[in-house]
């Protein structure tokens, strides 16, 4: 059994956007963290990206920029995976999302590690049962869910499986915790835990919204972000039926819920689009809207300037 003192070392497994920025996170917090890829120009990319995110951070008021090399200097890389985990404590896989491969990692993992060591995945919505099923022991086997970007969503969902002691849950939550992290434990291993259940909720109705020409795209975002959206910063859900009442949210349900899309497949819109190549961002510009490579780049400022200012707040808030 391993208590949060007995961490030193993390590895790393995966050096694209997720693998390298949390690598950075844990660095960053004062952990060796040894980052493994197949790849020298993934290790290398993944290397200029951390010192260019972390010197951009600290340009913005989180964190310093006399802290950038030292962080720097707690990272290894290696393209050989026996070394990256031989001596950590604590491993997160970071691969592509693909079923069979990250089985596979866990394979290997498993026969690497340390006994006691905490072996996670990153997964954004995969079981952590299914991942670790060709590993022996398989009761240090959890999701650890990051958000993009890592290095500024708090959010961590620990997924615990049907095989976890209580230790590697707790283990887990103070690791992050201590990383400045918001960890969440999801009780069960089940798809998309919990804030991806509640996200793909929104967009599921969002899209049927769309499709069933109830209102275009731009309103639809618009409904969201000068209304309830506000509010969902410090009011959850549970927190807001709460506040007016479970007798009024009873009401609403009883008249509401048998019309909201309650589909398993997903919107066919979606699927046309997708069929006619329009994919947002990433083909020239059309997805549900039409965007200008200037109106793309303004959109991802806004969100990364927005993301700083309520980081510093949420800090702010802690501090106090
Ligand atoms: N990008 C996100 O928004 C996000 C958010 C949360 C979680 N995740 C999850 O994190 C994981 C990584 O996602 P990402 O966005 O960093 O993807 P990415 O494509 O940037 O990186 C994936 C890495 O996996 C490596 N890889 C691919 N095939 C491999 C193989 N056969 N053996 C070893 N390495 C291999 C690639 O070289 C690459 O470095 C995925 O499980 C993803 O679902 C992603």
């Amino acid at each position: 059994m391993m208590k949060l003192g007995d961490i030193r070392k993390i590895a790393v497994i995966g050096g694209g956007n997720m693998g390298h920025g949390c690598a950075m996170v844990f660095a960053a917090a004062g952990y060796s963290v040894a980052l493994y890829s197949r790849r020298l120009e993934t290790l290398q990319k993944g290397i200029e990206a951390m010192r260019k995110d972390l010197t951009f951070l600290a340009e913005h008021g989180l964190g310093k920029l006399e802290d950038v090399e030292p962080t720097m200097a707690r990272v290894t890389t290696t393209q050989d995976m026996a070394e990256a985990v031989a001596d950590a404590d604590f491993v997160l896989e970071c691969v592509a999302e693909d079923m069979a491969l990250k089985q596979d990692v866990f394979q290997s993992l498993d026969e690497m590690c340390k006994p006691d060591t905490i072996l996670a995945t990153n997964t954004s919505v995969m079981s952590p049962t299914e991942i670790g099923s060709k590993a022996r022991k398989r009761d240090r086997i959890i999701g650890t869910h990051w958000w993009n970007p890592p290095f500024l969503i708090p959010l961590v969902e620990v997924v615990q499986t049907e095989l976890t002691p209580p230790w590697v849950i707790d283990v887990t939550m103070d690791l992050h915790r201590a990383i400045g992290k918001h960890p969440v434990h999801c009780k069960k291993d089940v798809p998309g835990f919990v804030a991806n259940r509640l996200q793909h909720a929104l967009w599921r109705e969002a899209l049927s919204i769309v499709e069933r020409g109830i209102a275009d795209p731009a309103t639809v975002d618009e409904s969201l972000k000068y209304g309830p959206g506000l509010r969902l910063p410090v009011l959850g859900p549970c927190e807001n039926a709460d506040m007016v009442g479970l007798d009024l949210t009873l009401q609403i349900h009883d008249y509401v819920l048998k019309h909201l899309e309650d589909s398993h497949e997903p919107s066919r819109l979606l699927r046309e689009k997708v069929a006619k190549g329009e994919l947002g961002f990433k083909s020239g510009g059309v997805g549900y809207q039409t965007w200008t490579p200037e109106a793309q780049q303004a959109l991802r400022s806004r969100l990364l300037t927005y993301l700083i200012k309520a980081v510093k707040q949420m800090k702010e808030v802690q501090d106090k």
